[in-house]
């Protein structure tokens, strides 16, 4: 399969299970749910703390759950998703925000113009030769010193390029290693700035990792010690 069939197959595979898809969500996990909230209110007070205005892009936002959370809590946030049908149910929850289909492969975004993406379990399908451009992308669009949030099913034993395929229910899928993914965040110019780790929820399934990154060098004001 190449990329373009690859993407193709992921945007047929979200589509089919689209109402499925939002009915998990809407059920959830409460512990899961509270240390993902957490990180996804870190990654929004990073944006603030950088003192932007401008929107944050949620890339693969699915049904739109956490665009919805990040615009509640006073963050101007929009989506965009590979699946016409997940788009079509993120407007219909908020028929006020944005909602757009599109690619990450492609951002339809000027240079510097959006102050952080959140990718929420959406990179998990991009094939490993495609991540670096998905990952170029996320950098030509972030304002510089603008906030990436990267959160991903994970593996702590890669394979030799720092991942290992991974038996998605939906649609085909890889697994990184946390890692793996810092050192290609760097190669783009992103500096870690946190990261979480939670544990595989049953036997046989992945953990769950989180990475908190900063566009450029990771520089604080009061940082003079
Ligand atoms: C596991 S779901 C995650 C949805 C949502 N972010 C969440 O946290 O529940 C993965 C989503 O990423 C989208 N996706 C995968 N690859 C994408 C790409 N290259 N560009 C845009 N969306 C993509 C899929 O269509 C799907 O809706």
């Amino acid at each position: 399969m190449n990329g373009h069939e690859a993407v193709e197959r992921t945007r047929r595979d979200y589509d089919n299970v689209a109402e499925l898809y939002d009915s998990m969500v809407s059920q959830g996990d409460d512990v899961t749910g509270t240390l993902t909230t957490a990180m996804i209110n870190a990654f929004a007070g990073l944006v603030h703390a950088g003192g932007s205005d401008g929107a944050v892009l949620d890339a693969g936002c699915g049904p739109g759950q956490w665009t919805d959370h990040l615009d509640r809590g006073g963050t101007r946030a929009y989506g965009i998703d590979l699946s016409p049908a997940m788009i079509a149910i993120a407007r219909q929850y908020r028929p006020d925000l944005r909602f757009e289909i599109g690619s990450m492969l492609h951002l339809d975004a000027p240079d510097q113009s959006i102050a952080g993406v959140l990718a929420h379990f959406s990179l998990i399908h991009t094939p490993p030769d495609l991540l670096p451009g998905v990952l170029a992308e996320f950098a030509r669009v972030i304002e510089p010193g603008g906030s990436l949030l990267i959160a991903a099913q994970i593996t702590d034993t890669p394979g030799a390029d720092g991942w290992i395929p991974y038996d998605h229910k939906a649609s085909p899928a890889y697994l990184w290693s946390l890692d793996a993914l810092t050192e290609q965040l760097r190669a783009h110019d992103f500096t870690e700035f946190g990261r979480m780790r939670i544990a595989a929820p049953a036997p046989g399934k992945p953990p769950a990792g989180y990475l908190l990154a900063r566009q450029g060098p990771y520089l604080s004001e009061s940082a003079d010690d």
